[in-house]
């Protein structure tokens, strides 16, 4: 029997002595090669802050230095063993990144060391380390009091931060708690019971996981495999591989692909080893089914009771992205092997990790903690997270920068548009655009306030309908008279007014018009968002480009002379952000012309595109 494996999560700052504790467990339990002993042992005397001894602090710090050359992972996982268990510490460093970093370490470990200064106390980052260790289902904590030398090893303060901890439990949920008071830097109740605190007849930190037990997992769940990709090396041979996610799986067992709810059976189960007779969690395997059933990347394949196959999902998003999740705006949503486009639908608290209770909010900042409900673009087969990390863990990548904002943990999903159909009309946009004798589209006039857009709007239309053709203007300032009146000049408002003109353009779009839209539009985001809402080819963006110095020397509206002289907040352009076109169809700096021959540029180009013939 091998010894069984345990996956240990620490968290805590160095300050606290993470390094120290950390480079002490590897040291006592022979985790360290000799040689690098010995040039720790060696640097110790050279830049060593313990008098005399070892500085275990630079074994990990010198680790992490030679880790961060590579920059590609944020998350360290060192091994170590002793006779009865083999570990996994995940360390993750505790710098701005720190909570991405520790969602990483989190979303895989069993147990979580919470490192604490003993002359510091709980601090806000206990808590916050604390409620995202709940949050990603780790229910063992090791509460490990560290530095007790320098607070004359008095029980009365281990006692009070013991305490100060479990008042948190009954908001932190379904928590084990094993509370351990530590001198690191001198191995006291680390490996050994301590001599300097003899009024403590608890286990040492290793004695602790060495008897914790790994997350356990029901024995009878129900078989899942998120599929990873298709391999079909030639017309004779077609499986789907992937990692077992739960469940035990045999040849002649029936599964579901969960996407298109149609059964097959297993036929072989493959691995690098051979043919199997039996495989389950956490194996990679190559499944060959009896028949042809469409199957593809990101699809579920699974035993009843399958998946809910979910367009909607509630949850906890950790937010780790400098810039707040708002409402309305969409992201890439992963979830298992899945890729879709998600649209936050409702943002409806925080948790507050001073006091661990729910608070009502609009947008979640950097490193907050929130419940959010998300809109799919394509339904994805998932389950509680509490009932499976991989079908219930979720991240959220912005779709320009591609960076990773937020890592989420579904608590609640629905098929939502069973009940509110998508009717079939025979009169559809084709039949309407007929008879109106055009190709719709949608022109995006985007730029700084007095920029210009309206003014080239106005005249783009005059022509169009000179041509005949069948228009219709969105407007900034007089939309948010009527529809968006409830709207104002944050980031989040702003995000809702361009969601709201991005649905309104693609129902115009529908109705065969063509659409001229002239918001300032400041983000990249919204404006990828309202391109997505219509078909390939039907959206224009055009970047009304004027310096901003222009803007003010123009100042059509006084509203530059009022923001310069900070009584007009958020004003775009000077105290809130615009965020350029990239590659718009179509650049207008309007220095170089009149709004006349500018206008012209834009007829010209429709003509190109076959907008307008
Ligand atoms: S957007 O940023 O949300 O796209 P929108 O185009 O609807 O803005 O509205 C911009 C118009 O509102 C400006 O042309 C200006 O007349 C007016 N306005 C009032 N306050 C502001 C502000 N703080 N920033 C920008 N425009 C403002």
């Amino acid at each position: 029997m091998p010894a069984s494996l345990l996956r240990v999560l620490t968290c805590g700052s160095v300050d606290d002595g993470k390094s120290t504790l950390i480079g002490r467990l590897l040291f006592e339990c022979g985790g360290i090669p000799d040689d690098v002993m010995l040039a720790l042992e060696r640097d110790s005397r050279r830049f060593g802050t313990v008098e005399g001894g070892v500085d275990y602090a630079l074994l990990v710090d010198g680790l992490a230095a030679e880790r961060e050359q590579g920059v590609t992972i944020d998350v360290a996982y060192r091994f170590f063993e002793t006779e009865h268990r083999r570990f996994i510490l995940a360390d993750s460093p505790g710098h701005q990144q720190y909570t991405r970093n520790m969602v990483t370490g989190a979303s895989n470990s069993d147990v979580a060391i919470l490192l604490i200064d003993a002359r510091k106390g709980l601090l806000v980052q206990t808590r916050r380390h604390a409620a995202i260790v709940s949050l990603l289902g780790i229910r063992d904590v090791i509460l490990a009091v560290n530095k007790m030398d320098l607070v004359g090893y008095d029980q009365a303060v281990f006692d009070r931060i013991s305490a100060d901890f479990n008042a948190l439990l009954d908001r932190l949920g379904p928590l084990s708690v094993t509370a351990i008071p530590l001198c690191a830097r001198d191995g006291d109740n680390v490996t050994r019971p301590s001599s300097t605190m003899p009024w403590y007849s608890g286990m040492t930190l290793l004695a602790a996981l060495e008897a914790a037990e790994p997350t356990r997992r029901r024995g009878d769940e129900p078989f899942r495999m998120p599929v990873q990709y298709v391999n079909r090396p030639d017309h004779t041979f077609r499986g789907y591989a992937g990692t077992i996610e739960a469940g035990v799986l045999r040849p002649g067992d029936t599964v579901i692909n969960t996407t298109s709810g149609i059964e097959a059976r297993i036929a072989r189960i493959v691995t690098m080893g051979g043919d199997r007779t039996e495989a389950t969690r956490a194996e990679p395997v190559t499944l060959v089914l009896d028949r042809d059933i469409d199957v593809s990347r990101g699809d579920v394949l699974a035993a009843a009771p399958r998946p809910i196959l979910a367009d909607q999902v509630s949850g906890w998003v950790v937010w780790m992205d400098e810039t707040p999740l708002y409402r309305g705006r969409a992201y890439q949503f992963m979830l298992g092997t899945k890729s879709v486009v998600g649209t936050i639908t409702d943002i409806a608290s925080r948790l507050d990790v001073d006091t661990l209770e729910e608070v009502p909010i609009r947008e979640l900042a950097l490193n907050e903690i929130g419940r959010v409900t998300i809109s799919l673009s394509h339904p994805v087969a998932c389950e509680p997270y509490a009932d499976s990390r991989t079908l219930g863990g979720f991240i959220l990548i912005d779709r320009l920068t591609r960076n990773t904002v937020g890592a989420g943990m579904v608590t609640a999903s629905r098929a939502s548009r069973t009940d509110i159909y998508w009717h079939r009309l025979d009169v559809d946009k084709q039949a309407r655009a007929r008879l109106n004798g055009q190709k719709p589209a949608v022109l995006w006039f985007t730029g700084l306030s007095g920029a210009g857009k309206s003014t080239i709007a106005n005249l783009v239309e005059k022509q169009l309908l000179a041509m005949g053709r069948h228009s219709m203007t969105l407007d900034g300032d007089n939309v948010r008279h009527g529809l968006n009146r409830d709207l104002g000049f944050s980031e989040a408002d702003r995000v809702e007014n361009i969601r709201r003109i991005a649905e309104v353009s693609k129902l115009f779009v529908e109705a065969g018009l063509i659409v001229l839209v002239s918001f300032i539009s400041p983000y990249r985001n919204e404006r990828v968002l309202a391109r997505d809402r219509v078909e390939e080819g039907e959206f224009i963006e055009i970047h009304v480009d004027t310096p901003v110095d222009e803007c003010r020397r123009r100042d059509p509206k006084g509203l530059y002379q009022k923001a310069d002289a900070g009584q007009l907040r958020n004003f775009t352009g000077i105290d809130a952000p615009y965020e350029q076109p990239i590659d718009p169809e179509i650049h207008l700096p309007t220095l170089e012309g009149t709004p006349e021959e500018l206008a012209r540029r834009v007829i010209d180009e429709l003509r190109k595109r076959g907008i307008i013939t």
